[in-house]
């Protein structure tokens, strides 16, 4: 058997490259990310807003739009590589095998449709489904996510934020895919309502033995329920280790700052991490963060720092560590 088919890996991408052109030049938002998710677990997407996580979420679905176009990489889903498949076959697996929750999906809900028509139309566009059947799915799909079978005869304006995005999870899972990719799924709620929210991802993951994506700028969502955590850093995955690892000893300097920014109860100063983000369009040389690193050395502003792997599943692109 060969070492990689050992690890059960759901999601490949390979050395993907997502850019938006513009009459400046290309900003090149997703910039050479590598990741595997592999079946049965949280991998959590992490770093500060403009960083590329929905970028790179909208390339895994071939979801790039124009003025977006992908110049190179891989996508590689349950053994197929998603970029080469052709729509209506890439289709078959939206929904069925794949599910996104896009960021803000809760609010594009149709505001004349009650929920459970939303939720069949949704069912029956991608599946052999018949009426009935999908009927006593929506019920189901209803409880299931924590709420009343009411809900169903409900428009979205009668329902709380946390109301919708648990309307919404219900049809991500509607037809039992193998991995969600949630973009942000918790971001415009309270944090008991995000809690709850992010517990429930969880809770369905474990009883239907799925993988989830989740995109969050949110260290304290991935603390909660990450099992894997990469941290973005513009355009590029600077860090991949598990949640307790990271949060414990994060390697990379940014992971480090996005940790120490975190509130919790013991920490009297919460210190932001200083200086701006960069620009996709013009992406500073070597390695990305060094104009704002506290470690900075010579070799940090001349040459790029590649993914090295530190310990046993766990990966960082920084010159501080290995040879
Ligand atoms: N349609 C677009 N056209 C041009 N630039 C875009 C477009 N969408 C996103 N970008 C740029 O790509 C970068 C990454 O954005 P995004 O993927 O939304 O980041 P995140 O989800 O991490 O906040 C940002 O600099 C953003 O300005
Ligand atoms: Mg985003």
């Amino acid at each position: 058997m060969e070492p990689e088919q050992v690890l059960d890996k759901i999601l490949e991408v390979k050395d993907l490259k997502i850019y938006y052109r513009s009459i400046y030049g290309d900003y090149k938002s997703v910039d050479g990310v590598s990741l595997e998710v592999v079946r049965d677990e949280v991998f959590s997407i992490a770093g500060e807003s403009g960083c590329g996580k929905s970028t790179l979420v909208d390339g895994m679905l071939r979801l790039v739009k124009t003025p977006g176009y992908i110049p190179s990489g891989k996508v590689i889903f349950e053994g197929v590589d998603l970029l080469k498949l052709p729509e209506k076959e890439l289709n078959r697996i939206r929904w069925t095998k794949l599910a996104y929750v896009p960021q803000g999906a809760m609010n594009s809900l149709n505001p004349f449709l009650k929920v459970k028509e939303q939720m069949m139309d949704a069912i029956l566009d991608h599946s052999d489904m018949k009426k009935k059947e999908a009927m006593q799915l929506i019920m189901q799909l209803l409880q299931e996510v924590g709420l009343s079978t009411k809900v169903a005869e409900m428009y979205p304006h009668e329902l709380s934020g946390g109301m919708k995005q648990r309307v919404i999870i219900a049809m991500a899972i509607a037809l039992k895919p193998t991995l969600i990719i949630a973009d942000e799924p918790t971001t415009a709620l309270d944090v008991v309502v995000q809690k709850g929210i992010l517990q429930l991802l969880r809770t369905l993951k474990d009883k239907y033995g799925m993988s989830i994506v989740l995109v969050s700028h949110s260290m304290a969502a991935h603390a909660q329920v990450g099992d894997r955590v990469a941290v973005m850093y513009a355009g590029k995955v600077v860090e991949v280790s598990p949640v307790y690892e990271l949060f414990e000893d994060p390697l990379h300097p940014y992971s480090k700052g996005l940790i120490a920014a975190v509130p919790s109860l013991e920490k009297k100063i919460i210190k932001g991490i200083p200086g701006l983000a960069p620009s996709p369009l013009d992406w500073p040389k070597g390695c990305r963060f060094h104009p704002r690193c506290p470690f900075v050395m010579n070799i940090c502003r001349e040459i790029e720092p590649p993914v090295k792997s530190i310990q046993q599943g766990r990966f960082v692109a920084c010159h501080l560590y290995g040879d």
